[in-house]
């Protein structure tokens, strides 16, 4: 059995203050909770805050991108031993908005996924099509070939923990969503894929969640799909009742 992951990807919200009182909040709520890994990626400068108010809690520290070097002349970059030092455990790494807005390639995502794991970093890797490649009816190709790039250079002793976010770039923030049966499709698809490249053991325990406009409204039918074990949640994360709402639909 795979215990379901929900992760909160902040984004570019809430101050080192702001982001403080929200995970305090969100700890009071999910405190009890043991049947679900719950992780919190607040932005870089938060990272010191959250990781105070979640101390002694089942809460997990995760953070939103880092550099693949180790150390060196990189402005503006952060490695993967500064999140380590800082209580990380967990880093989202090639999310849709690197990959558009940074031009994060299949390649870079690899190098990050690489130096994440030599570091002892769990990457959560983001995976999804565009609305214009689900139109194409290239879904499976373009998340094929991203889980592909990703994990190429692993073995299967360093590829063994690594979560995977299926995120359809037109859900995400939208209020669109992926219908359970569709997202179950790409889920199941990525969940072979994997079996491919490290056998299906590996496969069968590999966490896959699924992210784009979760709720607590829509999360129990998604979260209830055979493939599907977790979530990445943008909005809904950012409101701790609404976050709340969404660990719960995954006990
Ligand atoms: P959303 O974002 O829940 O706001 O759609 C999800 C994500 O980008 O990880």
């Amino acid at each position: 059995m795979r215990k379901k992951i929900i992760a909160g990807n902040w984004k570019m919200n809430k101050n080192h203050t702001e982001s403080g009182t929200l995970a305090q909040s969100i700890v009071e709520k999910v405190s009890g909770i043991r049947g679900v890994d719950v992780v919190l990626c607040p932005p870089f400068t938060s990272l010191s805050p959250v990781g105070e108010a979640i101390k002694g809690s089942t809460v997990a520290l995760g953070a939103q991108n880092m550099h693949w070097e180790k150390e060196g002349a990189y402005t503006g970059e952060i490695s993967a031993n500064m999140l380590l030092t800082l209580g990380c455990q967990f880093v989202i790494l090639g999310h849709s908005e690197r990959r558009a807005y940074f031009h994060e390639s299949d390649e870079i995502v690899a190098k990050k996924v690489n130096a994440a794991i030599q570091a002892g970093l769990t990457p959560i890797v983001c995976v999804g099509e565009t609305r214009e490649e689900r139109e194409k009816e290239i879904t499976k190709e373009v998340v094929k070939r991203q889980v592909t790039g990703a994990f190429r250079e692993l073995t299967a002793d360093e590829f063994e923990g690594t979560v995977i976010a299926y995120e359809p770039v037109w859900a995400i923030g939208t209020g669109l969503t992926a219908t359970s049966e569709q997202a179950q499709e790409v889920h199941e698809f990525i969940r072979r894929h994997i079996a491919g490249m490290f056998g299906s053991d590996l496969a069968e325990s590999t966490r896959i969640q699924y992210g784009g406009s979760m709720k607590p409204g829509n999360a129990r039918e998604l979260l209830a799909q055979a493939d599907i074990d977790g979530g990445l949640i943008g909005g809904a994360a950012l409101d701790a009742g609404s976050f709340e709402g969404i660990i719960r639909a995954a006990l």
